[in-house]
């Protein structure tokens, strides 16, 4: 067997409609809570409700809608480091996640944001305060995860940061505040869970741990996704979508990812395009240029799929999903195939992909990326 590392740091979560209430027995003893909020959670009605659980030491603050960046996780620390506080809860998809993750990390850590910065993990400091991450979208899969993407305020690039202190100590994972996401929303975060499943499944590092949480949340998503986008109130579906998200999360976390997340990686830091659309717009051409040497993980794929290959049935979600759009759609008339290639190319997670690609695949992959596939089936571009 090769040798391999699995990481489970988060603590504990727990799944249940209504379950951000919980957060009233995890503030019992802590009387400092700070509360940080995506923008669409931020209304009164909802502070009303936290301050119901929490107390009325709750303070809040808002991060913005869009993927955050240094500035807002420099907001976000400013208002963690306005005053102590013992317990921390953010509520809200990957952006305000990720966001007070980095942010709960440079209170204890005082110093250039730059300095925590690296795709290996740098070493930090814990907070004392208890971490309790509540998803509003099925997606990032943050909430369990050690690591966090911000941007780079006016530049071209990603900050990656990864440590076990930043793992949130509690998921709380609450289908009722699913169901308002739109569907765009919906399908854009929840092909970027699926991607998460597919690409921790084949990776290079998957693992006897990881394999079996993979393929489950593969699963879920497959049959769950198309509900929840087609009936956003289906509770069951929301569900299912949150609790598959967390379990790709807890597989990416040891077994990696992949070439569709580093070429979406590089679409995301020099064109801004959205984190889930670029997974999507990828992983059907990257599956079908890895599925040569995917053997029987290949074929079980497929065989979920009920599709000729895994590739041709990723394609199909897609579509269904709404989500079959060029990369010309999307991208300045100005876009530099050869520079997103190329970033693409120095992904770490480049070197875990199944195959690996050199810089002439990405770009031909890129390439095919042009066109919706609009029904046909995915073809090997290299
Ligand atoms: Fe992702």
């Amino acid at each position: 067997m090769t040798p391999f590392a699995f990481v489970h740091s988060t603590r504990r979560v727990a799944f249940a409609p209504g379950a951000l209430s919980q957060l009233a027995d995890l503030a019992k003893g802590r009387n400092a809570p700070a509360v940080i909020l995506d923008p669409f959670f931020a209304g009164e009605p909802m502070r009303e409700r936290l301050r119901g659980l929490l107390g009325a030491a709750a303070r809040f603050h808002a991060v913005p809608a869009q993927e955050p960046d240094t500035a807002a996780v420099e907001a976000c620390r400013a208002f963690l480091a306005e005053a102590p506080f013992d317990l921390c809860v953010v509520i809200g998809g990957g952006s305000a996640m990720d966001a007070a993750k980095v942010a709960r990390m440079l209170v204890s850590n005082p110093g250039d944001i730059r300095a925590l910065a690296g795709p290996q993990g740098v070493p930090m400091r814990p907070h004392p305060s208890l971490f309790v991450a509540v998803p509003t979208t099925a997606g990032t899969g943050s909430e369990v995860s050690e690591s966090a993407v911000i941007g780079a305020e006016g530049e071209s690039y990603k900050l990656i940061f990864r440590s076990p202190e930043m793992t949130p100590a509690v998921a709380l994972l609450d289908p009722e505040l699913a169901v308002s996401a739109p569907p765009s929303v919906t399908a854009a975060s929840g092909f970027d869970a699926i991607t998460h499943a597919v690409e921790a499944y084949t990776a290079r590092t998957a693992n006897p741990m990881t394999d079996p949480i993979a393929f489950a949340a593969v699963e879920t998503l497959w049959h769950a996704l198309p509900r929840a986008f087609e009936h956003p109130a289906d509770l069951a579906a929301r569900g299912a979508c949150l609790v598959a998200s967390a379990q790709a999360a807890i597989a990416f976390n040891s077994a990696n990812l992949g070439l569709a997340h580093a070429i979406s990686g590089a679409l995301g830091a020099l064109h801004h395009v959205a984190h889930g659309l670029g997974n999507a717009l990828a992983l059907p051409w990257t599956m079908a240029f890895n599925e040569p040497e995917l053997g029987a993980k290949g074929r079980r794929l497929a065989a979920l799929f009920g599709a000729p290959t895994a590739a041709a049935g990723l394609a199909r979600l897609r579509e269904r999903l709404g989500l079959d759009l060029s990369l010309d759609s999307v991208l300045p008339d100005s876009a530099d195939l050869d520079a997103i290639a190329a970033g693409a190319a120095r992904s770490g997670q480049v070197r875990v992909n199944p195959r690996t690609p050199s810089l002439d695949n990405i770009r031909a992959i890129l390439e095919t990326m042009r066109h919706p596939t609009a029904g046909s089936d995915p073809y090997p571009v290299a």
